[in-house]
């Protein structure tokens, strides 16, 4: 029986690289769960109005238990809903943070639409990623880390730290992007005429 880490954050904070490395460090493979569910076609929907996918969350549940069951050692699954996975299969999550700023620039070269930009930018904001995964796993499993302005080996450098337990990157209010927008910023981000809690 293996063990997840689990590699969080909104979309364009840098997961799938960041595990891709991590799992090539680690000798294992590492899952994108929006792709494990696209390809084991675990889709209940195409949600054709927020131009996203709307997973079978059961059953990519399970195929997720099933792998990380039948392997030694870590497995490592990097996503944006953390708290669909097990959370007995699950020792740590690491949740990557990235500047509001930073991440804009990320998800307009992506060619994404200004509404689908700010909905990710304002769940950036209000740490919604961390929050689910508090909520899900709890304080002592979940880590956060500002990657903003790092490079991807400074990046692994600190999940690796995570991951043998030498590094405690607490979640919490530590990371505060609020203070650091100009009002007229938010007001941008915030004008996309969404109902904010998703993807
Ligand atoms: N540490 C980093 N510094 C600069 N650019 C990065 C870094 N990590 C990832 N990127 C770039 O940011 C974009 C989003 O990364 P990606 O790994 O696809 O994010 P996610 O899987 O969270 O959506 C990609 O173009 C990637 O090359
Ligand atoms: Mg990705």
């Amino acid at each position: 029986m293996g063990k997840a880490i689990v590699i969080a954050g909104v979309p364009g904070t840098g997961k799938s690289t960041l595990a891709r490395e991590l799992a090539r460090v680690l000798n294992t493979e590492a899952i994108d769960l929006s792709k494990l569910a696209l390809e084991n076609n675990l889709i209940l929907e195409y949600d054709a109005s927020r131009k996203t996918y709307v997973i079978d969350e059961e059953a990519v549940a399970s195929k997720v238990r099933s792998i990380v069951e039948n392997r030694e050692g870590y497995v490592v699954i990097d996503t944006h809903y953390p708290e669909i996975i097990d959370p007995d299969i699950v020792d740590k999550v690491v949740v990557l943070r990235l500047n509001p700023f930073e991440l804009e620039k990320r998800l307009l070269e992506r060619g994404w639409g200004r509404e689908k930009v700010n909905e990710n930018i304002m769940a950036e904001i209000l740490g919604t990623v961390s929050v689910n995964a508090l909520d899900a796993f709890g304080g002592n499993k979940v880590y956060e880390l500002d990657v903003s302005g790092k490079s991807v080996g400074e990046v692994l450098d600190e999940v690796l730290a995570v991951v043998k337990g030498e590094a405690r990157f607490e979640p919490g209010l530590r990371i505060n992007w609020l203070e650091q927008i100009p009002a007229e910023a938010l007001d941008r981000f915030n004008n996309y005429g969404g109902d904010g809690n998703g993807f």
